[in-house]
């Protein structure tokens, strides 16, 4: 099983960018939790990140055929994008929205997002912690479909 791991924009700041809201740890420690998630569900992840919305679209069209998956945190583009939710629908893979921080408990322009009307899930607020619970919610889906 093939996951694509997709972060956005300034998601690359994580450890320097807003601490108190994001935590200490940076986006290295991600990919490395990331990589040991994966590892122990016996899944194989490829990483992405971009701060560019149209690099994101690309990545997820060229996941059609290579990825049974994806997890994203779309960062600031979860609350702007309709390319990228309409990217998720046209290759229609199995997809799980995460975010670092509770965006219910932010400004309110953080509440709705454009993902969640095509993600199965939408995990926010537990950290790091959010991808693995992405990962192993999205094995389950593939393996029971
Ligand atoms: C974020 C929440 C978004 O509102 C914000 O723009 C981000 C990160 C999160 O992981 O908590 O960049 O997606």
């Amino acid at each position: 099983m093939k996951i694509l791991v997709i972060n956005g924009p300034n998601l690359n700041m994580l450890g320097t960018r807003e601490p108190d809201i994001y935590g200490k740890r940076d986006y290295a420690a991600l990919l490395a939790y990331l990589q040991s998630s994966a590892d122990e569900l016996g899944i194989v992840i490829e990483c992405f990140q971009s701060n560019h919305e149209g690099a994101i679209v690309d990545k997820i069209q060229s996941a059609l055929g290579s990825f049974d998956g994806i997890v994203i945190n779309p960062a600031a583009y979860t609350h702007t994008s309709v390319a990228i939710l309409d990217a998720l629908k046209a290759v229609a893979l199995p997809t799980v929205e995460v975010h670092l921080s509770d965006i219910n408990q932010r400004e309110s322009f953080r509440r709705f997002s454009y993902v969640s009307l095509y993600a199965l899930k939408t995990i926010s607020g537990h950290g790091f912690e959010g991808y693995k619970e992405a990962l192993s919610l999205l094995k389950t889906s593939i393996v029971q479909a």
